[in-house]
């Protein structure tokens, strides 16, 4: 399943990012608001608890979240979601996990795991801007499923048609939020249109 948050505050912010002249401050900025819009988008369906809250005026039956979440940021780009899902869910707790793309292959590297013990039969959430071929996401999700993750969301800023492909191949349970499912991959298996490298553009490193 994916969704493709179509609100006009999203697409206006996606443009703003998308443009090559915008800068690695602005860059960031705009990654944590459109990371929130996706966020409150893809926890829709998250468990409640009845709670009885007592007003000024009376007392009323009120809903909480009831389900242990756990945010996945791929290292490095996904950093750059971080804040933003965590203004929206200040409770959750955050693992980590390091992937880069082979220069050559392309194929995922991990080469960083750290998760909370309560990725173990909790919701868990992977943050990363970019899902391209959807091998670092793919990995991630596998990764914490053999944690005992109950259920993997999936939320990136721009994806495209071989990305959700080879998530529906390998993780049909999974859900996808996106702000955009973009063309293509070019040669060098980045999104066109895309955003370039998120990494690069969000961390200033070109
Ligand atoms: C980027 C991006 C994703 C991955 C997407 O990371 O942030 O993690 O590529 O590509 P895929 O879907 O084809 O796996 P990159 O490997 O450039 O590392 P970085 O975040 O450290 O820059
Ligand atoms: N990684 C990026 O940062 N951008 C892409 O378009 C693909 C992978």
């Amino acid at each position: 399943m994916h969704e493709e948050v179509k609100h006009p505050c999203v697409q206006h912010k996606l443009a703003l990012i998308r443009d090559k002249d915008t800068g690695y401050k602005k860059f960031r900025e705009l990654a944590t608001e459109i990371t929130m819009f996706l966020c409150y988008e893809a926890l829709k369906n998250v468990k409640v608890k009845a709670v009885t809250v007592e007003t000024p005026l009376a007392e009323t039956e009120c809903h909480k979240i009831a389900e242990e979440m756990v945010v996945v940021p791929i290292l490095r780009a996904g950093v750059g979601m971080l804040e933003g899902i965590l203004d929206l869910v200040p409770t959750a707790r955050v693992g980590m996990v390091g992937m880069y793309r082979d220069a050559k292959t392309k194929a995922p590297v991990a080469y960083y795991e750290k998760l909370p013990e309560q990725t173990r039969n909790g919701l868990c959430i992977v943050i990363d801007p970019m899902l391209a071929t959807g091998g670092s996401t793919a990995a991630t999700v596998q990764l914490l499923k053999e944690a005992g993750a109950a259920t993997v969301v999936v939320v990136c800023i721009v994806t495209c048609p071989e990305g959700l492909a080879a998530m529906e191949e390998r993780h049909p349970d999974v859900a996808i939020y996106t702000a955009s499912i973009d063309d293509h991959l070019d040669e060098r298996k980045y999104i066109v249109p895309g955003l370039g490298d998120a990494g690069d553009r969000l961390f200033g490193t070109r």
